[in-house]
């Protein structure tokens, strides 16, 4: 029986297992996937102890299937089996990032990573051209700090918000933003400590102001959910190679539908922009008023500049349709415990905690004041965490379990 589309992308017996033999591919399977199944998913974590997934997430075997497809297709040419990744691939992947974040698919633009997303949003916003101020905060990340740090001698202020408490607070962001501010930047959350933005308040904030708000969600899409048009972030980004479990080399930049046509200003060019180009002064070709003419694509195309990589979009078709399928909701329950008893547990060790409590999201972050002696630990247990700036931070996954974790504290006792 020839495989309908999900199951061609998803690839997996496990997760589909259970899946009638012709399903939408707008639809959840059958049964929702077993954690269990996710596990054996990530052959990583079979040779070592992986809790690392806000540095880079695992590629799934299933993902690496529907890679194999392209790659068969890429070397062999069309055939049963192998996938050709075309415009209406390009279309479904931002369809399902669309999804993701409750966006439209043409609210999304694919760049090339998370910073050169917000890139596109300071150059469009006019930014370099000085004037106002930006307010970002300790937490954004700091690529996303040094772009506006680069426009302060044009004439850009820069305003950063301090944290208190390992938090960032209302209170300091409304001190801050004045009818001059010209955009909020942040990092929704917090690559340091796992922190969550109020990122609802702070649109509210802005707009009350005549600003608007990107948002990093590199650290938030994939694994806990994110609404754009509930929180009313009007930009935002995130790389696919964290959360969304995908290859290096995409960005998923999301532009609000209203703020395509004046605001944010396309300051790049190239041919994913338009359609049906036209010349007129070839032989045999139609006469028009220039010698060539083109058609623009409607949406957040306009961001985009050449040929995206194709490998990576296949990588990225599963992982978005295999997220969905499990839930992000289901996703963030499943790490929520793992996150509880780090929280607890890594104090008594001799880790005190720089996250704090409750914030929902998968990162939870310790202050590690002999990092070498840390990491000489893990390094004995095949463990493998973040170690950096005197902190460690451990960031559990769908396929992580307690018995991960249990790996880690002991390697720490
Ligand atoms: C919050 C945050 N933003 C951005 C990045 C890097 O973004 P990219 O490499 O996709 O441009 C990272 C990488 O760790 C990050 O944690």
């Amino acid at each position: 029986m020839p495989l309908n589309r999900r199951e061609f992308l998803s690839g997996t017996a496990g997760l589909l297992a259970s899946a009638p033999s012709v399903v939408s591919s707008r639809t959840r399977p059958a049964a929702l996937p077993d954690f269990a199944t996710i596990r054996s998913d990530f052959p990583w974590i079979e040779n070592q102890t992986y809790i690392n997934n806000a540095g880079v997430h695992p590629l799934s075997a299933p993902a690496a299937r529907v890679v194999e497809k392209h790659l068969t297709y890429k070397v062999h040419g069309p055939g049963p089996d192998r996938l050709f990744i075309g415009e209406p691939e390009i279309e479904e992947l931002k369809e399902l990032y669309g999804r993701l974040i409750n966006a439209k698919a043409t609210e999304v633009a694919l760049v090339q990573s998370t910073l050169a997303g917000e890139n596109v949003v300071a150059a469009g916003l006019g930014l370099h051209r000085g004037g106002g101020n930006i307010v970002t905060d300790e937490f954004h990340y700091h690529g996303g700090a040094y772009i506006y740090r680069e426009l302060e001698a044009a004439g850009l202020e820069v305003r950063i918000v301090k944290q208190r408490d390992w938090r960032t607070h209302m209170r300091d962001f409304e001190e801050m933003v004045d009818k001059n501010t010209r955009l909020i930047a942040i990092t929704l959350v917090s690559n340091i400590n796992g922190f969550v933005a109020d990122s609802k308040a702070l649109s509210e904030l802005a707009h009350a102001n005549g600003a608007y708000v990107y948002a990093d969600v590199i650290q938030a899409a994939g694994c806990i959910p994110v609404d754009v048009r509930a929180l009313g972030i009007d930009f935002c980004c995130a790389g696919g190679y964290k959360w969304l479990m995908g290859l290096e080399g995409l960005g998923f930049l999301y532009v609000k539908e209203e703020l395509q046509d004046e605001v944010l200003r396309p300051t790049q060019y190239g041919d994913r922009q338009y359609d049906n180009i036209q010349y007129h002064n070839f032989p045999g070709s139609p006469a028009g008023d220039a010698d060539v003419t083109w058609e623009p694509k409607p949406g957040a195309a306009r961001y985009e500049i050449g040929t995206v990589p194709h490998v990576v979009v296949a990588s990225q078709l599963q992982s978005l349709q295999y997220i969905l399928d499990i839930g992000v909701d289901r996703i963030q329950a499943h790490a929520t415990p793992m996150v509880e008893r780090l929280l607890r547990e890594m104090p008594r060790l001799g880790y005190p905690t720089i996250t704090p409590a409750g914030t929902g999201s998968p990162l939870a972050a310790f202050q590690a004041s002999d990092p070498d002696a840390l990491l000489s630990k893990l390094k004995r247990a095949n463990v493998d965490v973040k170690v950096k700036w005197y902190q460690t931070r451990v960031s559990p996954g769908a396929y992580n379990n307690d018995d991960d974790i249990d790996a880690l504290l002991n390697a720490l006792s």
